[in-house]
């Protein structure tokens, strides 16, 4: 029987993460993995969609080429985007086990499952069963869980994964549908209806809230409904939908809504949500506490309630974002080795892939944790900059939060070119408790678009350089 310091189940971002971060601590490791390396964001999450988003902006320009171009005529391949899309997929795929045989991480090609304590209580006993039924009995001290999560299915939804899809099977689409209804214009609603729409494809979306986008600031889910509006993406919002249909002769599916009436299309996308990946790993037997939908619970070490059993990602609270996943497994791999961390969301960015795309960081308008703050809001617009000009890239905005008294940076949020780089800056600033100040005192090289964040952060106080109307707030 193999006999590692840690075992791994799951190799997506919180577990190979995990895994080396494990290995760079002098501990031995092993990763089980039933699939392929990268889990969903590199093989049906973010990586994808990227690649495909990204060529989506270069077809965008192509159709409204900037001043002084005129494109007469020009043919596109999607099937040879997607044979794009797998090579970059494949190409990191092969780095993730490169790096894991180059940190001497044994790597078990199958299903893991916890069977139980070793008999003196000093760790675990796991089993990797390959697709062939080959069972691999594996023992290790710690245990750290990263099964991550799955599309939602609703039975009534009937997912056909030919013509009623999920996120995993859109990727693998080859021809632009004519017409797709995405159910749920969450995150990864949004991100394939723009991918479509510049593709082609007739959108119309179909979402239970009263707003698109409705666990992002209210400014935000205005401005990519205007966006989404202005490219003819049809939008239906509070509505409910009875079921879903595959229509006979493989000739789209029909969506039927609770008010009677019925939509069809050439395919229909359901991304309502994810379900979690905590069933058959064996976590009951051993009292790990888990919520009613397979969440785990964890303390701020990443552990759970069984001493030894970990658990990072998707599976456990916060967001599920493969960076905050990364994040969590080496949260899990220091303290394991001894390096005791806490772990803590409160400075956590992300992205969302629209054109432009949307960024965000800590706190937004409407969150809990504002309620009781005095805060100021200081905004930019991506119009008044000269990189942004330059680029033909004037559309959008950043707003930047900012504790009234201590002028300290709680959030950011906005929407225009390249915004995730902006607020990659913002996040560090956060990180070591920034005011606007020591953005003001932050030298900012002209023209870029970077411009944007002093700017914002200083209308905070009524001080923007570069803007006609600002705040009234003053300093103190
Ligand atoms: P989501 O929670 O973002 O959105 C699901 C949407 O579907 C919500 O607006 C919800 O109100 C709606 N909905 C639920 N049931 C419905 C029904 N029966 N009919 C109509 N609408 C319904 O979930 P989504 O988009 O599936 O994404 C899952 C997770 O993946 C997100 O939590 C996100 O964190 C992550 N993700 C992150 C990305 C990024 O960071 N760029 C990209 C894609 C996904």
């Amino acid at each position: 029987m193999d006999n590692f310091d840690v075992c791994i189940v799951g190799g997506g971002p919180a577990g190979y993460v995990s895994a080396l971060k494990c290995a760079i601590n002098g501990l031995s490791a092993a990763i089980i993995e039933k699939e392929k390396f990268g889990g969903t964001c590199l093989n049906r999450g973010c990586i994808p969609t990227k690649v495909i988003y990204s060529k989506a902006k270069y077809l965008s320009k192509l159709k409204n080429p900037e001043y002084g171009f005129s494109v007469d005529g020009f043919s596109v391949n999607y099937n040879d985007i997607i044979d794009y899309k797998e090579k970059v997929v494949s190409t990191l795929v092969g780095g993730v086990e490169k790096l894991l045989k180059a940190r001497n991480v044994r790597v078990f090609n199958g299903t893991g499952k916890i069977t139980g304590k070793n008999n003196d209580n000093s760790g675990f006993i796991l089993t990797s069963t390959s697709e062939d039924g080959l069972k691999t009995e594996i023992y290790a001290n710690n245990v750290i869980i990263s099964t991550g999560s799955s599309p939602l299915m609703i039975p009534s939804f009937n997912i056909d994964h030919k013509n009623i899809m999920t996120s995993d099977e859109i990727l693998k689409v080859r021809e632009i549908p004519g017409s797709l209804i995405i159910i749920g214009a969450g995150v990864i609603g949004c991100e394939f209806a723009n991918i479509f729409s510049e593709f082609g494809a007739g959108i119309k979306m179909i979402e239970l809230l009263p707003s698109i986008l409705s666990t992002e600031d209210k400014d935000i889910s205005k401005f990519v409904q205007k966006n989404f509006k202005s490219r003819n993406i049809d939008i239906m919002t509070s509505v409910e939908v009875e079921s879903i249909e595959p229509v006979e002769g493989n000739k789209g599916a029909a969506v039927y809504l609770k008010t009677g009436e019925k939509f069809t299309a050439d395919k229909v996308l359901v991304s309502i949500g994810r379900k979690l990946n905590t069933d058959g790993l064996g976590l009951e037997e051993l009292a790990v506490k888990m919520d009613k939908r397979g969440k785990i619970e964890v303390d701020s070490h990443n552990e759970t309630a069984v001493k030894g059993i970990y658990a990072c990602g998707d599976i456990i609270n916060g967001p599920m974002l493969a960076h905050k996943a990364s994040y969590d497994g080496i949260i899990a791999a220091d303290n394991i080795a001894g390096i005791v961390k806490e772990k803590d969301y409160s400075v956590l960015p992300w992205s969302i892939y629209t054109n432009p795309p949307i960024g965000t960081v800590g706190l937004k308008e409407g969150d809990k944790g504002l309620e009781g703050l005095d805060y100021n809001v200081g905004r930019f617009s991506y119009a008044a900059n000269g990189m942004a000009l330059a680029m033909e890239e004037s559309e959008g905005f950043l707003k930047v939060i900012v504790d009234k008294k201590s002028k300290r940076i709680l959030g950011a949020t906005g929407s225009g070119a390249d915004i995730p780089e902006l607020i990659a800056e913002i996040t560090s600033y956060m990180h070591f408790g920034g005011t606007v100040f020591d953005i003001e005192a932050t030298i900012h090289s002209h023209p870029t678009l970077s411009e944007i964040v002093p700017e914002s952060a200083l209308d905070s106080i009524g001080e923007a350089i570069h803007k006609v109307n600002p705040r009234t707030a003053k300093k103190n």
